[in-house]
């Protein structure tokens, strides 16, 4: 069993599989888009059936993958959303089944995912102020998303993380108010630096290191550490609780404190291409292996072969960006 298991040429074990089930969205977020029309384009055939997702959850479980997020675009807009869910929740050693989602649906869709085998969600959400969040997003309200986390809190869909992507000069007033959400709610608020993509020139009129969020919380009360997350695949965050809090903050670093070296994930793309590495253009087309999951398997362990050597981006996080030249945008990617 041992040699079946992914690990890369650099140690690293493969345990978290993101796979994008669509890359249309009903937002159009302004580090995500490229512009508006890039988020509301349809795959068509090109779309992995819901078999396909199933056969490639259970490859990856079989390799030993014991934790799969959905992502998109919007995974809620896929019709057959809630078959994906129960099928890959039904994967026996699939430990944990979550989703990333900008929560507009779950205020109709929380109860029927946690039925259909949903563990958790992650939800973007950028603003706390109505008009803010409409600019943000292009559109989207504010209040749509917050009866989304209300709803998945009620429907057992925990921890529900909020994923604060900080943007310079749009959302960093709202740090505090942020953090304060942390306090009586049972929520994981977490802030992630700004990832330009698409090599934008002007990347440094959004970036943003997080210790602008360390300082404001410290200014608030102490924070406390927590050590290591209990589940058995982490995610990039590392997360602090503020003295008495009930819930955590989270904070995701991909720029000033990179975890290259500790990643544990590969991604399928949902028109069925692996991505080895986030910043890296090299894919491997799934899709003429699809009709076997012994063939998915082999393309999920020759993938391992092109996975970024995390030594060669150490000193220099950033030249990741640089170099990046990847045709993809991150709503086609799935963050
Ligand atoms: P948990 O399992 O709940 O910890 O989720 P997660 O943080 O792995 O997933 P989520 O979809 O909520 O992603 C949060 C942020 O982390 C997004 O901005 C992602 O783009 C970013 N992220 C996730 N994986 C990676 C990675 O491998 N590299 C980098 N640089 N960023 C990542
Ligand atoms: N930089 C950082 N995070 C991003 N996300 C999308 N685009 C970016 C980016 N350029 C986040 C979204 C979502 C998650 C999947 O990735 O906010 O929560």
């Amino acid at each position: 069993m041992s040699q079946q298991l992914l690990i890369d040429p650099y140690g690293r074990k493969i345990s978290y599989l993101r796979l994008s089930v669509t890359e249309r969205c009903n937002l159009s977020c302004i580090y995500c888009r490229s512009h508006p029309l890039e988020c509301g384009q349809e795959l068509g055939e090109e779309l992995l059936t819901l078999e396909d997702c199933l056969t490639v959850g259970r490859a990856a479980v079989e390799l030993g993958v014991t934790k799969i997020r959905l992502t998109g675009g919007e995974p809620l807009l896929r019709p057959d959303i809630l078959k994906i869910t129960s099928g890959l929740a039904a994967i026996p050693g699939l430990k944990d089944l979550s989703l990333t989602t900008n929560g507009i649906f779950l205020d109709s869709m929380a109860f029927d995912l946690a039925a259909a085998g949903l563990k958790r969600v992650n939800i973007s959400l950028d603003s706390l102020d109505e008009n803010n969040f409409r600019q943000i997003t292009n559109g989207g309200k504010l209040r749509s998303t917050l009866k989304g986390i209300e709803k998945s809190l009620q429907a057992g869909l925990v921890p529900v993380k909020i994923n604060v992507v900080l943007l310079k000069g749009i959302n960093d007033h709202e740090i505090k108010r942020f953090i304060a959400m942390t306090v009586e709610q049972d929520l994981c608020v977490r802030f992630i630096e700004y990832m330009p993509m698409q090599g934008s020139k002007k990347w440094q009129d959004l970036f943003l290191p997080l210790e602008k969020v360390t300082k404001a919380a410290a200014k608030i009360s102490p924070l406390e550490t927590i050590a290591g997350e209990h589940d058995h695949a982490r995610g990039p965050a590392r997360y602090f609780r503020l003295q008495g809090a009930v819930g955590k903050i989270g904070l995701i670093t991909p720029l000033s404190c990179h975890f290259c070296d500790s990643c544990n994930r590969l991604r399928v793309t949902a028109d069925g291409k692996i991505k080895p590495c986030l910043f890296s253009s090299e894919e491997l087309d799934l899709r003429p292996f699809l009709d076997s999951k012994e063939k998915i398997k082999e393309q999920l362990r020759a993938s391992l072969n092109i996975r970024t050597d995390p030594h060669a981006v150490a000193h220099n996080p950033l030249s990741r960006f640089k170099q990046y030249r990847g045709k993809r945008f991150m709503s086609q990617i799935g963050g």
